[in-house]
């Protein structure tokens, strides 16, 4: 039986998200999670460890079974079998549908503030970054549709990369802004890779609608990105799937992935993908509900307590972004003041594009006690600061 307010210990353990000197500092940056994973991919891995021997891995039908099944299950999405491919992240698949879908100075554009390793992905290739920056207005994103299409109709853009939900404003997007962008991009012969990855970290009353759910045509014109890795806190494993319908463009990926020798999977990732996708779906039901209460009491909280940062309360993902503005503060100061200040690591704001510089991104899939230190530690140096800066004043 999983105990969510567990605090586990994850110094030491070669965590990224928790290898740094000063241990005092909580981190809240980096999205994976400090839960354990389900018991049942507990169990497929120490099966896997107690064989004993780990050479050169493949898939097998039951592997490509749990993921069809498991999309028509949680999304109602019909997946064929011959559309799944493998990467071992969503990142390296990305880089390697972009050197098929582009040439150096070619255009692609990304809805920001974005996930930013999208921005290195693009310029990896030679292309130019278009920002189709979202629309920030009363604590809510949207799409700006019309610079969208000034944007797409430009001969030198080829793709957009969608994300949907999205990181990390946390947007669940509707299936009449999907219905617009497709539209959008079919109509100007735009591809669309589609980044689905928070896709079953949806909160109640919000509904992830596959792109490929839009339209037949769509299908021959976008890829659609998943994993079981930030749904079941296996990103270490590296196992990613990417759904390709367009013939042409799927076999043009897998000779990429392996002339680059990419295609083989890790012996425990495809172990752990199976199990997640089989039996996880009552540890993803509790996870749901742990992260709903986090949310709820992290927005509570500051609206309470620190009202100078303002959280855009996320319809999917475990990451709040918080709009700091009115602390005075941008770019790295903003950063470094609450790490330093209140020891607390989030992610800069800035790096997900200009228009996030006034901003953090938290993560909240720890257990509530953490939570809670982290809250009480931003409210104590938002104070001091208000404090300092009156007194400076004086
Ligand atoms: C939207 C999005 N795409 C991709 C990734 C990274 O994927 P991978 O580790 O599989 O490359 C992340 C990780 O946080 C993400 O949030």
């Amino acid at each position: 039986m999983m105990n969510w307010n567990d605090c586990i210990e994850r110094h030491n353990t070669h965590s990224v998200k928790w290898s740094f000197s000063d241990e005092e500092i909580i981190p809240m940056c980096i999205a994976d999670m400090d839960f354990q994973v389900s018991e049942a991919i507990t169990e497929a891995m120490k099966e896997k460890a107690k064989h004993g021997i780990y050479g050169y891995t493949t898939f097998s039908e039951r592997y490509f079974r749990a993921i069809q099944m498991w999309w028509k299950r949680r999304h109602d999405l019909e997946v064929d079998r011959e559309w799944i491919s493998f990467s071992p992240g969503i990142i390296p698949g990305m880089n390697i549908l972009l050197g098929i879908l582009t040439e150096p100075g070619d255009a692609v554009i990304v809805q920001d503030p974005v996930y930013y390793p999208f921005y290195s992905t693009i310029e990896n290739h030679g292309c130019t970054v278009l920002k189709n920056t979202l629309t920030y207005k009363n604590d809510h994103y949207q799409m700006d549709f019309a610079d969208l299409e000034r944007k797409a109709k430009d001969p030198n853009t080829k793709v957009l990369i969608l994300c949907s939900p999205h990181n990390p404003v946390g947007r669940v997007w509707t299936s009449e802004e999907l219905g617009r962008i497709a539209e959008i991009c079919l109509k100007h012969d735009v591809w669309i890779i589609s980044d689905e990855m928070h896709g079953d970290l949806v909160y109640e009353g919000n509904t992830h609608h596959p792109l490929f759910s839009v339209g037949e045509e769509l299908k021959q014109r976008s890829i659609l990105c998943a994993a079981p890795s930030k749904t079941f806190n296996i990103a270490g494993l590296q196992t990613s799937i990417l759904l390709i319908p367009n013939q042409e463009l799927r076999e043009k990926y897998e000779h990429k992935l392996l002339s680059f020798g990419m295609s083989r999977p890790n012996a425990f990732g495809v172990e752990g993908t199976i199990a997640a996708y089989e039996q996880g779906e009552q540890w993803l039901d509790e996870l749901l509900m742990y992260l709903e209460g986090n949310r709820q009491y992290a927005i509570n909280y500051l609206q309470k307590n620190i009202p100078s940062v303002k959280p855009v309360a996320p319809e999917a993902t475990h990451l709040i972004w918080l709009d700091c503005s009115e602390l005075g503060m941008e770019h790295e100061e903003l950063f470094e003041f609450f790490l330093v200040e209140a020891k607390i690591k989030f992610d800069e704001g800035y790096k997900f594009g200009p228009s996030g510089s006034k901003f953090v991104r938290m993560n909240i899939a720890c257990p509530r006690e953490r939570l809670t230190m982290a809250l009480r530690r931003m409210d104590e140096a938002v104070l001091r600061k208000r404090v300092h800066d009156r007194s400076g004043l004086i």
